[in-house]
């Protein structure tokens, strides 16, 4: 397998990562673009043998298996614009688009299919792709090759129907990108107290870490702490009239949340339903500032 020629069109945060960490497994990567020529030149250096490709279709003409990494509106764009080989492989890494985006590429007698890493690569660590999950999906031969290719890299993977992208991605957009809007929020609210924003972030993130601990080592109902987890009423009550006063918005938000959290409690057995009741009407009251 690894004398497949891999192709990279985009050379952004993903294509960055996954090309490394293939050709850092066996794999000749050997051709890839961008729209400017300066990521894809950056990206080339780090990757012996590799040429920097003056446009996509270089980059089709010099591989077996093209990645088209682009942002995902420009997906289809790329797939209409490149004239494909028959046998050729050609894949796309977005979580939410259906693999019929590339049907320019079928038609052309190539095989096509999705290759998503359940991961964030703002930072471009390669060490991050180690135990994640890779959703793929493709006709065979592809879909074999795609699920090797996800445990050359030391991940997992599991088989995905376009019906079910949308929800499958809303999900890791819950877990990754607001939490990082959890984040923001949580550190703001320190702001307003007087505590800068990276004193704030350094002290939450152990306790953020802590809680992804728990959760991986005593699962989700268990790791749930807190004023809700234990029906201090009075606790909820002093928050919502805090954030009412300060953000109105937040508190929206914090009623949002606390009304979902309720179950999770209700269901680990520390909070009773008159308990429940009670924290349910008090999140469901509009707030009012004073
Ligand atoms: N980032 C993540 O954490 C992540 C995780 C899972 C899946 N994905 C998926 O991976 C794909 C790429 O995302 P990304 O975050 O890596 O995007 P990104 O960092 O914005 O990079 C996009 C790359 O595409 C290039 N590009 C844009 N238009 C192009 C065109 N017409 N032809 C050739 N190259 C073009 C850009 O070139 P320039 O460098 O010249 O601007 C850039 O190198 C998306 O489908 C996304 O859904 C991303």
């Amino acid at each position: 397998m690894n004398k497949i020629r891999l192709g990279f069109i985009g050379a952004g945060a993903l294509a960055a990562t996954l090309s490394v960490a293939f050709k850092q497994n066996g794999f000749n990567v050997t051709a890839v673009s961008s729209r400017g020529f300066e990521s894809a030149k950056t990206l080339a250096k780090r990757l012996d043998g590799c040429r920097s490709a003056a446009d996509n279709q270089e980059v089709a003409d010099n591989s077996d298996l093209v990645f088209i990494a682009t942002p995902d509106d420009v997906i289809p764009v790329v797939a209409s614009q490149v004239r494909w080989r028959k046998g050729q492989m050609v894949i796309h890494c977005s979580g939410a688009d259906p693999v019929d985006i590339l049907t320019p590429a079928k038609k052309a007698g190539s095989q096509t299919g999705v290759f998503h890493p359940l991961q964030t690569f703002a930072a471009g660590l390669e060490e991050n792709l180690k135990g994640i999950t890779f959703a793929v999906e493709a006709e065979e031969p592809l879909l074999a090759q795609l699920k090797e290719m996800a445990g050359v890299l030391g991940g997992h993977w599991i088989e995905l129907k376009s019906k079910d992208r949308i929800l499958y991605h809303t999900a890791a957009v819950f877990a990754c990108n607001y939490l990082v809007t959890l984040t923001d929020i949580a550190a703001g609210l320190w702001e307003s107290i007087d505590v800068p924003r990276d004193k704030a972030v350094a002290a939450l993130l152990p306790l953020m870490r802590g809680t992804i601990n728990n959760i991986e080592s005593i699962g989700v109902t268990e790791s749930l702490t807190g004023p809700i987890a234990r029906g201090d009423s009075g606790t909820v009550r002093k928050h919502l009239a805090a954030l009412d006063n300060i953000d109105p918005k937040t508190a929206k938000l914090y009623r949002e949340l606390g009304s979902n959290t309720i179950p999770i409690a209700v269901e680990k057995g520390k909070l009773n339903k008159s308990q429940a009741k009670v924290l349910q009407q008090m999140l469901k009251q509009p707030g009012c500032k004073k």
